[in-house]
């Protein structure tokens, strides 16, 4: 897409600044120190970034040189040695910090635990101690499948602390997804639960992985972790018991160190072809991103209780619900189930009981609190909270209003960030008591991010106009490769202006220099603040024996941002029905996971395409949203397609 047809319809001038009293207590507590740090960071940032490894992290061994840059290859921290895990856990210990809570968790069914930071050393030792009894070790890969527990958060620690590369796949993900992901990876291990607990009903963890199983070769063991109880079947010199070997295994662990280049995870995610990424992140880089970042976004304190609503199977949970924030000895809740169980008030009920004060939580629920009503939120005592953050797509006006008064009650600010899987840490921030913020807008740079908005040939567009958005620069937590293919690494991210980072991303900088992020401009939808690919779900439905073509595309959806409607060819002789659309709806969750379902499917005679054979998305998107056909049809194949297609059910 050319960036002429980035058109940025928002123009919102309302602006917040900080609150006196928060701007009085917050690390970074003026504009002009913003200004300043982030200048010393682009200027010099070798320099600068030496800097914060040295204050943020523990290191077992200096780098020899910071950054080591042919593009699009980077090198951290050359040199150095460092454990991940022991930067999350060992070093609070022996301080005020050991018996603070480290992650506080509540389960949907309302059961608590708290384990403060030598609790949690503990278990991450004996898990340690585990793994490498099953002979695990540096660059073993290992797949999590669980639930939102403490237990996730302990084997992601335990990976990390013996040199292992962790692959979380989201628990909502089908066996299909599994499969490819352990293939992809060759996974040695898969750690799951026998279940977990969504709306009162039991997600059959075990049972998915069970399914998957069949058909990866990789993998030689099963961890599982008892959770809620259900039947499941254990294979034989397979699957192995949680209860059965960690309480056991000794409760100290020696931790190695290993490189700042050590790869410490792939986390698949969507792209524009069928296939999804492995996005690999490394050791020294990612921790110093992730930690520097949680310090001076969420301005943490001693006293926080800071939480996280997303999943620990996004990039979201894993950098701000562990790395960043217990790497900064910091109070992380966890909450395993659905916002609106029981009932609607769940959030702020826990916001409520927990005292919580750092709020982190996606647009898409904001809109679905939105939609449910006051009276939920206004039932709780919520004035804990001094600060409220968003991620995964960009926030209308309307619902960061909505939140900064009814959730903040007009005192806290709220960082709305912009950032990626790829990014690995947050790029694009309100520093809270620094930025003045501006509803809908993730506002200025972080330190060390070189954001620019340019068009077709790399130039930059003037401001208040539309283009695509890179990153010029090299930064700690970036992404170093995609598992086992180089190649799309180079193509997908550095190939549209050599040696700059594509985000992927359409995006406006307004005269303030304030960045507005669009949204995709790839063949990428954000969907409840998911990524899906276009492609994904397309090939998910031409599996099926009925279906001849599929074009996915989005819609505008006032909840989730978009929802997704599928158009279909039939096979010649297959009847449309209701059935059929009913079938297909759950083919695609099968085939992918829920998050994927088509909300809308409508059958075609056939689609839409260029005289090259290019499926025209654009159309196919201003039919969906019931619209006439408004722009350019001129490369349109065939005429006789765009009027059987307004008519198609
Ligand atoms: C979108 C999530 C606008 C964007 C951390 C990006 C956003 C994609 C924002 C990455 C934001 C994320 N404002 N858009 N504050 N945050 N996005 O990899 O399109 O799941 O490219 O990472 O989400 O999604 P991902």
């Amino acid at each position: 897409m050319s960036s002429e047809n980035i058109t940025s319809v928002t123009r919102e001038n309302r602006k917040f600044n900080p609150p006196d009293e928060f701007q009085a207590q917050a690390h970074i507590g003026s504009l002009a120190k913003y200004r300043r740090l982030y200048r010393q960071s682009v200027n010099n940032p070798e320099e600068f970034w030496a800097k914060q490894a040295e204050e943020l992290l523990l290191w077992r061994k200096k780098w020899r040189k910071v950054l080591q840059w042919k593009a699009p290859h980077a090198k951290w921290f050359v040199g150095g040695r460092l454990n991940v895990a022991e930067n999350c856990l060992d070093r609070h210990l022996g301080t005020a910090r050991e018996n603070k809570a480290a992650i506080i968790f509540e389960g949907e069914g309302g059961d608590e635990r708290t384990l403060t930071y030598k609790q949690l050393y503990h278990e991450v030792c004996r898990l340690a101690n585990v793994l490498e009894g099953f002979g695990l070790g540096k660059g073993d890969r290992v797949a999590i499948y669980m639930p939102m527990v403490p237990e996730a958060a302990i084997a992601m620690l335990a990976c990390a602390r013996i040199g292992a590369v962790h692959t979380v796949i989201f628990g909502g993900f089908s066996s299909e997804a599994i499969k490819d992901r352990v293939n992809d990876c060759e996974a040695r291990l898969v750690i799951t639960a026998d279940g977990g607990w969504r709306r009162g009903k039991v997600v059959p963890l075990k049972e998915n992985v069970d399914r998957a199983l069949e058909g990866t070769p990789s993998v030689e063991k099963v961890l599982v972790l008892r959770r809620t109880g259900s039947r499941v079947r254990m294979k034989k010199d397979r699957d192995i018991w949680w209860h059965d070997v960690v309480p056991a295994a000794a409760h100290v662990h020696r931790a190695k160190a290993f490189d700042a280049e050590n790869p410490l995870f792939i986390l698949y995610t969507s792209g524009s072809t069928g296939k999804p990424k492995g996005v690999l992140h490394t050791s020294g880089g990612y921790l110093l991103g992730t930690t520097i970042t949680s310090k001076y976004v969420f301005d943490l304190k001693e006293t926080d209780t800071y939480w996280c609503t997303a999943d620990v199977g996004w990039i979201t949970g894993h950098s701000y619900v562990v790395y960043g924030i217990l790497s900064n000895g910091a109070t992380t809740l966890m909450y395993e189930g659905a916002p609106n169980h029981p009932g609607p008030d769940r959030f702020w009920s826990i916001i409520d009981r927990h005292r919580v004060t750092v709020f982190y939580t996606a647009p898409t629920a904001i809109r679905a609190f939105m939609r449910w009503g006051d009276e939920h939120p206004k039932r709780h005592d919520l004035s804990s909270l001094r600060l409220l953050g968003t991620v995964g797509e960009p926030i209308n006006p309307e619902a960061w209003m909505w939140y900064y008064k009814v959730i903040g009650g007009g005192r806290c600010p709220i960082v709305d960030t912009w950032w990626q899987t790829e990014t690995g840490a947050i790029m694009i921030t309100p520093l809270p008591g620094a930025i003045p913020q501006k509803p809908g807008s993730a506002t200025l740079p972080f330190f060390g991010v070189v954001p620019k908005v340019v068009d077709e040939t790399g130039r930059e567009v003037p401001r208040n106009t539309g283009g695509k958005l890179v990153i010029t620069q090299p930064w700690p937590s970036m992404l170093r490769t995609l598992w086992g293919d180089d190649d799309r690494f180079k193509r997908q991210y550095w190939s549209d202006y050599p040696g700059i980072y594509f985000t992927g991303d359409g995006c406006r900088q307004d005269e303030d220099g304030y960045f507005w992020i669009v949204g995709r401009i790839d063949d990428v939808l954000n969907i409840s603040g998911h990524r899906i690919g276009t492609a994904e779900v397309e090939s998910a439905l031409v599996s099926h024996p009925s279906v001849v073509e599929a074009a996915a595309i989005g819609r505008p959806d006032e909840i989730k941002g978009q929802s997704l409607v599928v158009f279909v060819t039939l096979k010649d002789g297959v009847k449309a029905s209701e059935k059929l659309k009913e079938t297909l709806r759950k083919h695609v969750a099968r085939e992918i996971g829920a998050i994927a379902r088509p909300d809308v499917i409508r059958f075609a005679a056939a689609l839409p395409k260029t005289r090259s054979g290019k499926i025209m998305r654009r159309l196919l998107k201003e039919i969906a949203a019931g619209g006439e056909v408004k722009g350019d049809t001129t490369t349109l194949e065939d005429f006789s397609v765009l009027a059987s297609l307004q008519k198609a059910d």
